[in-house]
């Protein structure tokens, strides 16, 4: 039987318990608030940066949302940015990716403050990842290992392999994955019998970005699947990069595509916002 991993419910599960949290937090006078600064108007991102806003609503923390103009240039949108870092009433920053051209996405990651950066992009996030220091966690990936843990799939021991090596999914993804002991392998574009490498994997996380690309004969009879692919397909249904009907009765788990990886994203976040607000408790 093949065990249907449902992120929605996983999702709303961690939202619920974070909102319990955090009123338990707000008693102890512990607040926090996300800044979310989109520039331009995309209308993919708009949608993202409103779902941030509802689920900081849902889980009773304050939310600023910020709409630069398109325009903005990059030593504008830095000193916004470093304004963020000093306002004390903001504990997380998020700047909406992508960004129009003209800006370079690097810098403006490293000139959020690694306390305050909720996206887990910042270098120093990523070091404290690989290091296994203390360090906000980047949300795709650490939703991605709610998900295995809280459907009772271990990853202690297993052979795991991500195909993708992107530095939001495919790099956190594998050092997550060793972090919980598994053994990890990273493929990519350039990787040479590639079908050979994921029929290996117990479980396997595709980040690819190509529609539909992993097929039955690209996994291992009993795998675990997870997709984190979101795309329209030719009859503008979403799909993933697995193809579903093909790929699933030969898992023992998998992920469908709406309602798998996307909805931890967002649970993900706002566990790195009350996480804000766990590290001031500690302070005297
Ligand atoms: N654009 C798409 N996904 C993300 C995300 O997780 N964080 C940010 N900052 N921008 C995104």
């Amino acid at each position: 039987m093949t065990q249907l991993i449902d992120g929605k419910q996983i999702s709303k599960q961690i939202k619920d318990e974070l909102r319990d949290e955090v009123q338990q937090l707000n008693v102890q006078g512990k607040n926090a608030c996300l800044a979310v600064v989109q520039v331009g108007n995309d209308p993919a991102s708009s949608v993202y940066v409103n779902n941030k806003k509802k689920a900081c609503a849902y889980i009773g923390i304050g939310s600023k949302a910020y709409e630069l103009p398109e325009k903005t240039t990059e030593a504008e949108l830095v000193s916004f940015v470093e304004e963020l870092n000093r306002d004390e009433t903001v504990n997380g920053i998020l700047v909406q990716l992508p960004l129009p051209s003209h800006i370079d996405e690097d810098k403006i990651i490293r000139t959020i403050s690694p306390d305050k950066d909720v996206d887990g992009f910042h270098p120093v996030s990523v070091g404290r990842l690989w290091i296994g220091e203390k360090g906000f966690l980047s949300c795709t990936p650490a939703g991605i290992i709610q998900l295995l843990k809280r459907s009772g799939i271990e990853i202690e021991g297993k052979e795991c392999v991500v195909v993708g090596r992107s530095n939001i999914v495919g790099k956190p993804m594998a050092a997550l994955l060793l972090r919980e002991n598994g053994t990890v392998t990273v493929a990519h574009s350039r990787t040479k019998n590639l079908k050979e490498i994921t029929k290996r994997a117990d479980i396997l996380i595709v980040a690819i970005g190509k529609k539909r690309f992993i097929t039955a004969d690209y996994v291992k009879e009993g795998a675990v699947v997870i997709d984190v692919g979101m795309h329209r397909d030719e009859n503008n249904h979403l799909c993933g990069d697995v193809d579903f009907e093909d790929v699933a009765p030969h898992t023992s788990a998998i992920t469908p595509v709406p309602g798998g990886v996307g909805p931890m994203t967002i649970a993900m976040l706002m566990n790195n916002c009350v996480e804000t607000m766990r590290t001031q408790e500690e302070r005297p």
